[in-house]
């Protein structure tokens, strides 16, 4: 998405329509998403693995962002989908997201959730750990069903974003271990049940990853077990997963690496290493969520108190803050913002962004160069798209932010805002004994 496109009013433009007019018409803090930057985000994986000629499943990883409309978008532009929840999976099918699309992970999935997965017949469990295996096998003789899984490894190989620690024993509470035999024996558990068909493997290194280096190793982990595994066991795989991660720009330090050349380099290893351990190229997923929905994303806020502490900093107060982003907050992450209504302004000032709950730590972001700012401008930042509804939370009872998607010059309500009456609508009233 441009973050300088402008109206003659000097006024920001989300896909030709005035953010001014939106915040306007919707109140803020208010989520806006492109909703042609997620089409193109989504066909810049999908088109090239067909471009490439390789089977593939692109997945939209929903955590990042979970509605009715985005899942009916997805579908549209032929994504699956990887749910983590009983919550996530129950959106997909309130938006009639095709079953046999929609991958369940989850490291400590209930009954209930393997429960509703089987009598929904949804595509593919992601199998985590030995619990699950019990669980999924005692359902699946209780309902007489057969499911397709994926073997969820921890190949030992993590991603600190810009570099990556190869790990005999990285601790991480998903998945079966590739080093200690663990995944092995989940295999043979699995593949022990004849209602239970191994697909393939999964595994996922780490998020907002900007270069390829740590999917290659994945790769070679995946493969240097499938060899051991289809000489010991005679096992072959459908399906490689190799899970999300791809890295996008919050600010202009983040140099992300196109999406497509995360898919060619991929597809390049993988060919390569299924040649080398004989195996015929399985079907390749991938999981994106950040990259499909992040970029496409801005939010809007309304400007509010000004504190200005001489030679020290000026505090610009927003109506949202960590209730409807809560990623500076925890893990320090850095966004850009523009002044919504004064695109033409010059540059006038350094200020941080405060959000409004009661938490020094509720800050948006540390030092921004904006034009002369006042109460009552209107505030967008950037980026927003990934894990900022998603994780957004009732903190100080603020209610949740409404979400608007705008294409072609239209814009379209697809979250309504929170009342307050729906803030207290689980609230018993205490009948003292
Ligand atoms: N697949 C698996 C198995 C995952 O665990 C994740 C993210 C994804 C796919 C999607 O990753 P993405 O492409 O969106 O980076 N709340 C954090 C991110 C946590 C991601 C957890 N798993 C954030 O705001 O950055």
């Amino acid at each position: 998405m441009n973050r300088t496109e402008s109206n003659e009013l000097g006024h920001l433009t989300i896909a030709g329509v005035d953010a001014v007019d939106l915040a306007n018409t919707y109140g803020t803090p208010l989520f806006v998403y492109d909703v042609e930057q997620i089409r193109k985000n989504a066909q810049s994986f999908v088109q090239t693995f067909k471009e490439l000629g390789v089977q593939a499943q692109v997945a939209y990883a929903s955590k990042a962002f979970s509605s009715v409309a985005m899942l009916q978008v997805a579908q549209q532009e032929g994504l699956s989908l990887d749910v983590v929840s009983q919550g996530e999976m129950h959106t997909a099918i309130q938006a009639e997201f095709p079953k046999e699309r929609i991958h369940l992970h989850g490291n400590n999935k209930s009954m209930d959730e393997l429960e509703m997965a089987i009598k929904e017949g949804i595509g593919c469990i992601v199998v985590d750990n030995f619990l699950e295996i019990e669980l999924l096998k005692e359902l699946l003789t209780k309902y007489e069903q057969q499911m397709d899984v994926l073997l969820r490894v921890t190949p030992g190989i993590e991603a600190h974003t810009h570099d990556y620690i190869l790990t005999g024993q990285e601790d991480s509470k998903f998945g079966f271990d590739l080093w200690n035999g663990q995944a092995e024996q989940a295999l043979l558990q699995l593949q022990a049940s004849d209602r239970i068909h191994v697909k393939g493997l999964h595994c996922h290194i780490g998020s907002q990853i900007f270069e390829t280096h740590g999917f290659i190793m994945a790769v070679k982990k995946l493969f240097e077990a499938l060899g051991n595994w289809k000489e010991k066991h005679g096992y072959t795989p459908d399906v490689l997963n190799l899970g999300g991660g791809f890295g996008i720009k919050y600010t202009d330090e983040d140099e992300p690496l196109p999406l497509t050349t995360y898919v060619k380099e991929l597809v390049k290893e993988v060919k390569s290493q299924s040649m080398e351990y004989g195996f015929t190229l399985p079907e390749i997923w991938i999981e994106p969520g950040r990259a499909i929905v992040g970029d496409a994303g801005v939010t809007l806020y309304t400007v509010g108190a000004i504190k200005h502490i001489p030679d020290v900093r000026t505090y610009v107060s927003v109506d949202g803050g960590m209730t409807d982003n809560l990623r500076p907050a925890l893990y320090h992450a850095r966004y850009e913002a523009a002044v919504a209504n004064k695109m033409d302004a010059p540059i006038h000032q350094t200020v941080s962004i405060a959000g409004k709950c009661c938490e020094s730590g509720d800050m948006l972001i540390w030092d921004v160069d904006v034009p002369a700012i006042e109460s009552g401008d209107v505030l967008a930042t950037f980026s927003t798209g990934a894990y900022g509804y998603s994780m957004s939370n009732h903190y100080n009872r603020f209610p949740k932010s409404a979400v608007v998607f705008v294409e072609d010059g239209h814009h379209q309500l697809v979250i309504q805002r929170e009342s307050y009456q729906e803030v207290t609508r689980l609230d018993l009233s205490y009948e003292r004994p």
